[in-house]
């Protein structure tokens, strides 16, 4: 499960992010970058962030430890910044942390990814059809000399269909994933070894965990998915279909 804490102080926006993401005190001595609930499209992509660090970690690629942050009314009140205040108000429960680390700086490939490592994040986001880590946004830190992904909630967007349609595993295990403006596809040579060893990782079991991280209350049920276990079985369907077929998702040349 994911560790909660409450909101003790908001910080500052981070205003380079398109969703206003802020950082965060809390109460258990944490900094965070608080993505909120009240911003853009809403809880799908806080669904999208733990499920895809979940995945990330399994396999071995560095991603900022998550946390559940409690906002309460309060700190929406005090803030003095009206867009800030607005979407601190639309805010106020269970948000998510993303541990802050301080003195990172955004990846730009003057000291280019290891091999291994960019195939495991660009298997990752084949996967998980993560759109967002092209050079126009690489969502990739560089700290204390390391390479962490950040920034997932671009990724299974499928799921911003369900309110209007039912899950359809089998249409996305199908749907091909444009790696050609990948920020780390330059590093990469074949994805075939992450590929085997992520086939074994993700069991179903372990997929299970990963979805079962998901704080329940995020969770938005839909007539064809009507209590919060429906929406878990649903992502694990999806993973599980995109993890048994033959990879028509995968790049053809890496393949
Ligand atoms: N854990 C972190 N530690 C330090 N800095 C971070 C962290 N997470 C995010 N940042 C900084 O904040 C910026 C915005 O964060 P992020 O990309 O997660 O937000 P977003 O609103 O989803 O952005 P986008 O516009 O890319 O969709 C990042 O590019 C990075 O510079
Ligand atoms: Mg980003």
């Amino acid at each position: 499960m994911l560790d909660d804490a409450r909101i003790t102080r908001y910080a500052v926006p981070l205003r380079e992010g398109g969703s206003l993401p802020g950082v965060v005190e809390a109460d258990d001595c944490g900094t965070y970058v608080a993505k909120f609930r009240g911003a853009g499209q809403g809880l799908k992509v806080l669904v999208a962030e733990v499920i895809v660090a979940g995945v990330a970690a399994r396999l071995g690629i560095r991603v900022p430890r998550l946390a559940v942050l409690d906002l309460s009314r309060d700190i929406a009140r005090y803030e003095a910044d009206e867009e800030v205040q607005d979407l601190l108000t639309a805010s106020v429960g269970t948000n998510l942390g993303v541990d802050f680390l301080p003195g990172a700086f955004g990846y730009d490939g003057s000291r280019p990814a290891g091999r291994a490592e960019a195939e495991a994040i660009v298997w990752l986001d084949a996967f998980t059809a993560n759109v967002d880590r092209t050079w126009a946004n690489p969502n990739l830190l560089v700290w204390h000399g390391d390479l962490w992904a950040i920034d997932h909630g671009a990724a299974l967007y499928v799921h911003h269909a369900w309110p209007r349609r039912a899950p359809d595993p089998a249409a996305f295990a199908a749907q091909p994933f444009a790696s050609a403006d990948h920020a780390l596809r330059e590093r990469c040579v074949s994805l075939r070894e992450v590929d085997s060893r992520a086939t074994e990782i993700l069991t179903a079991d372990t997929l299970v965990a990963i979805v079962d991280e998901v704080p329940e209350s995020w969770l938005e049920t839909t007539g064809a998915l009507p209590t919060p276990n429906d929406v878990r079985q649903a992502y694990v369907d999806l993973l599980l279909a995109r993890l048994a077929g033959d990879r028509p998702w995968l790049p053809e040349d890496l393949r």
